[in-house]
Order: C-alpha cells, then sequence, then structure tokens
C-alpha cells in the first residue's frame, strides 16, 4: 500500500470550537446535511472547511473514490478472504447478478413467512432466534426498535451461551407454539449450537414430535443446516460475501421480517438503499458517511483520541451501541494493513455508549471533566415514541441539545473542580422519525462510515481473524476440563482446575 499523508490532517490548527463558531456565521449549514430523514449536524466537531479539504485530499489519495465503486460492483474487497462485500445487493444496491441473487434468497424468504403466517407449520405464536454476534445483534435492534407496539408474535433473541439466558425464553415461551429459528452464517458457532440443540430438547421434552419440523435456518452454509436436521424448504439462504455484521438485511433479517412483517422489513431495505445511493454518488465534501468518518479519523489521528461514545436519546435505540461496537471494532480494530504489513497509526477508536438520559447520571461525569477527549455522538428522534404526557419526550431532546452545548461550552469556575474545560466535541443525529426506512437508512450510514474510516487507513473492515484466538483456545480449555492435557499458563490452569477440578 502507499503510504498515506497524514501531516496535513496532523498539521490542522486546533481552534476551540467557540472560536470556530464565532468566526463563521454560517457554519451549522456548512457542517449539517439532511439525508434519508435524518439530520446530521457536526458543527460542534472541530471540522473546519480546511480540515474537509484536507481530508478530501487524503481520501482522494487513498483511492476512496474506486474502493467505493468496487465495493458497489462486488468486486474483491475483502482481499485477505478472497471475497466481495455485497450488502448493498442485499438492498438493491449492487451488482445486477448479485442483487438478483439476493432478491431470489428474499423471495424465498417471504415465501415461508407467508407459509408461517398460513400455519403450514402449525401455530406459531413465538420466535425464538438463536445466533451470536452479527447473527443476533442486528435483528435484536430491528426488533427492539420497531416491534414495541407489535402484536404479531413474541420475538426472543438469545445469544449467550450461558444457559440463563435460554432459560429466560424457555420460561415465556409455550414450546408447542414456538418457531426455532436458528442464525449462523458458517452454522459452526459453538454457542449457537449449543443454544438450538437445547432449545430442541425443551421443545421435545415440550411434547412437541418433530421439533426439527419447527426449525428455520438462516445461514450462508445451507448444507450444514441440513445436516444438523433441518428441512431444506425451510433453509434461508444467504451469500457467502454478505459479513456477518452486515448480514441483517439478508436471512438473517428473518425475525424482524416476520416478526414486524415483510412490508416494515422492505422499507428498511429501501431506507437502507437510498442512504447507499446517497453515499454512492455524492460528492465527498457532502456525504453524510464520509463527513462522520472525517471527524471520527480527526479525533483519533490528530487529537489521539481512543475512544467514541455514542448515546442514543431514545429508549428504542437502547440497542444502537452494541450493535456499533460490533460493526466499528470488528471491522476496523486491526493492527495490520489490507496488504499485511503494520498499521502505523491508531486503528479504530473503541466504540463505547449507552441511552440519555440515563447516562448523564452516570458516566458524563468523565465526559465533562475527566482527562480523556471523548467525540459524542447523540442520536435522537424529533416525533415521539411515547403518547404519554409531552413533557417526557421534549425533556429528552432538551436533554440530548444540552448536553451537547455543556461539552462544547464549559464553564469558568475559581473552584477548580467546579470549572469545565469546555472545547469536548459531539455530533447529533436528529431522525424526523423512528421508522423501517429512517432506521434501515441509519444502519446504512453507519456501515458506510466504518468503510470510509478503513479505506483511509489501508484497513481490510471485512474479516475478523482476531477472533479466531481466542475461540481455538476455548476448545483446547473444553479438553483439558475433561481431563486432557492442562498446558495453558498457571494462572489459566488454576482457573480450571478450580472450576472443573
Ligand atoms: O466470532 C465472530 C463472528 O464470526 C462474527 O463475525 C459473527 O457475526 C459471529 O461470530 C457469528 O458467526 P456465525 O453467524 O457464523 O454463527
Amino acid at each position: 500500500m502507499a503510504k498515506r499523508d497524514w501531516s496535513a490532517i496532523e498539521g490542522l490548527e486546533q481552534q476551540r470550537l467557540d472560536t470556530l463558531f464565532a468566526a463563521d456565521p454560517e457554519r451549522v449549514s456548512l457542517l449539517s446535511l439532511d439525508v434519508a430523514g435524518i439530520h446530521f449536524d457536526w458543527s460542534k466537531t472541530h471540522l473546519t472547511a480546511e480540515a474537509i479539504d484536507a481530508f478530501v485530499r487524503l481520501a482522494g489519495d487513498s483511492g476512496l473514490a474506486d474502493k467505493r465503486d468496487a465495493l458497489f460492483a462486488g468486486e474483491t474487497v475483502n482481499v485477505t478472504e478472497s471475497r466481495a462485500a455485497e450488502h448493498t445487493a442485499e438492498r438493491g444496491e449492487g451488482a445486477p447478478d448479485s442483487v438478483a441473487r439476493a432478491q431470489g434468497f428474499h423471495a424465498r424468504m417471504r415465501a415461508l413467512i407467508d407459509a408461517i403466517e398460513a400455519e403450514a407449520l402449525g401455530p406459531v405464536r413465538h420466535i425464538l432466534h438463536v445466533g451470536i454476534g452479527g447473527s443476533a445483534l442486528g435483528p435484536d435492534l430491528l426488533v427492539d426498535a420497531l416491534g414495541r407496539d407489535s402484536d404479531r408474535y413474541d420475538v426472543a433473541i438469545v445469544s449467550n451461551v450461558d444457559g440463563v439466558a435460554l432459560e429466560e425464553a424457555f420460561a415465556r415461551f409455550d414450546p408447542q407454539a414456538t418457531l426455532l429459528v436458528v442464525a449462523s452464517k458458517t452454522f459452526t458457532t459453538t454457542e449457537t449450537m449449543l443454544n438450538a440443540n437445547s432449545a430442541i430438547s425443551w421443545m421435545r421434552h415440550g411434547g412437541v414430535a418433530d421439533p426439527y419440523g419447527k426449525v428455520v435456518a438462516l445461514t450462508a452454509s445451507p448444507d450444514k443446516a441440513v445436516e444438523w436436521g433441518v428441512d431444506e424448504t425451510r433453509v434461508l439462504p444467504f451469500s457467502e460475501s454478505v459479513g456477518g455484521r452486515y448480514s441483517l438485511w439478508s436471512s438473517i433479517g428473518f425475525p424482524a421480517a416476520l416478526g414486524l412483517g415483510w412490508d416494515v422489513f422492505e422499507e428498511m431495505l429501501e431506507g437502507a438503499a437510498e442512504m447507499d445511493r446517497h453515499f454512492r454518488f455524492g460528492d465527498f465534501g457532502a456525504n453524510a458517511p464520509v463527513l462522520a468518518a472525517f471527524a471520527d479519523l480527526y479525533y483519533t489521528q490528530a487529537r489521539g483520541c481512543e475512544t467514541r461514545a455514542v448515546f442514543a436519546y431514545d429508549e428504542r435505540l437502547r440497542l444502537l451501541p452494541d450493535y456499533l461496537q460490533q460493526l466499528e471494532m470488528e471491522s476496523n480494530g486491526k493492527g495490520v494493513t489490507a496488504e499485511g504489513e503494520p498499521l502505523d497509526r491508531p486503528s479504530a477508536p473503541i466504540t463505547w455508549g449507552g441511552v440519555g438520559t440515563d447516562a448523564q447520571h452516570a458516566v458524563f461525569q468523565l465526559l465533562h471533566q475527566g482527562t480523556h477527549l471523548v467525540p459524542v455522538e447523540f442520536v435522537a428522534v424529533t416525533e415521539p415514541g411515547d403518547a404519554l404526557n409531552p413533557d417526557h419526550h421534549r425533556q429528552l431532546l432538551l436533554n440530548a441539545f444540552a448536553q451537547g452545548a455543556a461539552l462544547m461550552k464549559g464553564r469558568e469556575n475559581d473552584d477548580a473542580a467546579r470549572a469545565y474545560s469546555g472545547d469536548r466535541p459531539s455530533s447529533t443525529l436528529l431522525l424526523d422519525t423512528l421508522d423501517p426506512r429512517t432506521l434501515g437508512a441509519l444502519i446504512a450510514f453507519y456501515e458506510h462510515r466504518v468503510f470510509v474510516s478503513a479505506v483511509l487507513l489501508g484497513i481490510n473492515p471485512f474479516d475478523q481473524f482476531g477472533v479466531e484466538l481466542g475461540k481455538e483456545m476455548a476448545k483446547a480449555a473444553g479438553a483439558a476440563a475433561e481431563g486432557g492435557e492442562l498446558d495453558f499458563d498457571a494462572s489459566t490452569n488454576d482457573l480450571i482446575k478450580r472450576a472443573f477440578g
């Protein structure tokens, strides 16, 4: 990889936010955009016209335009695994063959949903979805955000191998009215397969004569699902070139499509496609995912920020920070470039966050007065999700806006313990309303933002080799716990002995 020259970014004059606002009455319009029902405001970040120009030049040197085209054309952008990354094709934006294949898989999913709704599998009231990581976080976010008023099905998304998680679902559900959905791209993930087997036993003990007859598999490895026991007609495949953390648009979105209705799922795809087109065809200087990535990179590369925090000021989006942790950290938490050379600069920041206003009373102390500079992102929705006294939603939004203002403004005080330095950056994403379209657009925005950061850093965002070692060692630990050789370090050997004798 040709070495990127970050000197223009690192050399940017560091001005306080209040100085930037005072110097430019047009700052808010310069640094805001409206796309797909979402208002983006980066004016309270330290981005300036000069910084954006420098980043646009760096994007040019990094080949961002060509790489963006390659992504949508279904070329091999995941170079370490020699495959494309075709999540946009699921939304109808990609190479014609890939779009056609995705639509074929969607049609199959829809037909099965119609059949389930027509009770072809018997009465179904509960959907028990087992999957982990990208095979759980997306569906969970969708169902939690959009399904609160839905009375179609009860949905439980169980990911943890801790049986406590599965037992909670068993306690809620009637085995005879449960559809078991096993979601795993590889169909080999230990946690998911153990949960799936336990769910089968629970159904059998609950009087279901043929539990496998009530299973739907969501996978890119259909043969393995059939081998495990699922009838081919209830295997919903998706393409190998759709990465796990980018897969909620594929059959992995099945619990949302069944639980919320096909129309909802389709609208979500359309919202995402609108963001795809904005990203694909928009100039870098007026492109939401690109500008957001520039802000992210400014803070990690020029200001040494190690984390970024996302606060959903909307209960319906409470799972968004968890979802983004996988998307951002599994994609861009890498120490080498796509060519395998050591990365000579920080990779992705640590993504963390929570829900406002709760977080204000728990972690905002550090954001206002701690020694770490943490860029904060507020995600809020103009239209309320509740029908209570309008004060609830007014308070929610006013708090989000006030926190951004307070972080930036700060306050002097002779007593240092009571002083706020201010000049702490934040961005705000304000959705007009929370519906399938805006949520689809929001998630697609984050995907493309990750991609842009990866291109400028020279990282491959589509592999995740860093998760493998722990999986292998867990298997070896399992063998040791069953009487095999204990040849870990002394601490790990001791822990295994204590727990398993
Ligand atoms: O361990 C990481 C990971 O491979 C993720 O990338 C993926 O989303 C998750 O595990 C689940 O994998 P699968 O869908 O194959 O079960």
